[in-house]
């Protein structure tokens, strides 16, 4: 990987993925997919964040983080994130993010992080108790963005609070100590879906959904997403048409359906225009199974070879570390650090 997107012509994009659950069709349809079709046209680099995933408040069991990280690489590899093509890396296995991270804490301001809707949310009632890190995650995540020089960052809309942080503080670095940082911008992921839980279809298909019956895992059996698919909550006029509104779950099945099998969603209702719903959730189910069959089967094989995942994301961590690691130093030296003789 070369230093900046200027050298290659292409652009550099960025993006992190925290290491906090199994990968589902919402991350799968919503981000993901967007992820593999940005490595065609882009330099991307992608990141397993752990050290993000320890911000949360109370579900830090160390154990399941490490395996989580390895499932992750696993199901990102599985899902078509090309180690050829683009880096993947565990973030906390480049210490220039936390080292960087600790240069813009000086930059950012207390006002500022306090007013970043993610943190008022995560931390409502009880803002006495939650972790430092918590109320310092959008700085971490800037470090992220800025060692990279990435000028695009795929996020989700919940994330575009985030992105611009990132451009105010590497902004506000640049104008104090001199040019070292690209200003990013956010990009919505191509060809992304917002796919909602199956039980509660106003919800965002999330693994912190109450229940994991709404919610369809890239590594579940066929059966299961059949099972899931089946009891997927609908509504009680019967027709398939798209109203995000009054048929949030019908809505749901056929952004589902018009993803899986690369249509729009018009074309989709169009289709099952007279069919019932049952008919409807075995169409979808009989979409989404094959398209995930590949992806599982991928990464089942990869996470039964820890030692290839290892070496896959040793070799990504090096080369994030390329150009990391010139990034960081530019910027310790404009700030006036002494470099170590
Ligand atoms: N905060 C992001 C999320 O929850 C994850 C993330 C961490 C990220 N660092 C990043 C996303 C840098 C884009 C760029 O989705």
């Amino acid at each position: 990987m070369t230093d900046g997107a200027a050298s290659t012509g292409r652009a550099r994009v960025f993006s992190g993925m925290q290491p906090s659950g199994a990968v589902h069709l919402g991350n799968l349809l919503g981000a993901l997919t967007g992820w593999v079709t940005l490595q065609k046209d882009a330099d991307c680099v992608y990141s397993i964040v752990d050290l993000h995933a320890i911000t949360a408040p109370d579900d830090h069991d160390p154990a399941l983080l490490r395996q989580r990280t390895l499932d992750l690489a696993a199901a990102l590899l599985g899902v078509g994130v090309d180690p050829s093509r683009s880096t993947l890396f565990v973030q906390s296995h480049v210490r220039e993010h936390a080292e960087l991270a600790w240069l813009f804490n000086c930059v950012a301001t207390f006002g500022e992080l306090g007013r970043m809707p993610q943190f008022k949310d995560k931390s409502a009632g009880r803002d006495a108790s939650v972790s430092v890190g918590l109320f310092d995650y959008p700085v971490l995540q800037t470090a992220d963005i800025l060692l990279y020089h990435a000028t695009k960052v795929p996020v989700g809309e919940d994330q575009r609070h985030h992105i611009e942080l990132a451009r105010d503080i590497g902004q506000r670095f640049n104008h104090r100590f001199g040019e070292v940082f690209t200003l990013p911008t956010a990009i919505l992921p191509p060809v992304a879906a917002r796919v909602m839980d199956l039980q509660e279809p106003t919800r965002k298909m999330s693994k912190s959904a109450s229940s994991e019956k709404g919610v369809v895992f890239v590594l579940d059996e066929p059966d299961a997403i059949a099972a899931k698919f089946r009891s997927a909550v609908t509504d009680s006029d019967g027709k398939v048409r798209v109203d995000r509104a009054a048929k949030p779950g019908v809505t749901n099945l056929l952004e589902i359906l018009a993803a899986t099998t690369s249509r729009t969603v018009e074309q989709a209702a169009d289709e099952h225009a007279g069919s019932g719903y049952g008919a409807l959730k075995t169409a979808v189910a009989e979409a989404v199974i094959p398209f995930l069959e590949p992806m599982r089967a991928r990464s089942l094989e990869l996470a039964a070879d820890q030692a290839e995942l290892e070496r896959i994301l040793a070799d990504g961590a090096a080369r994030a570390r390329e150009v990391a690691a010139p990034t960081l130093e530019r910027a310790r030296l404009a700030m006036g650090l002494l470099p170590p003789a």
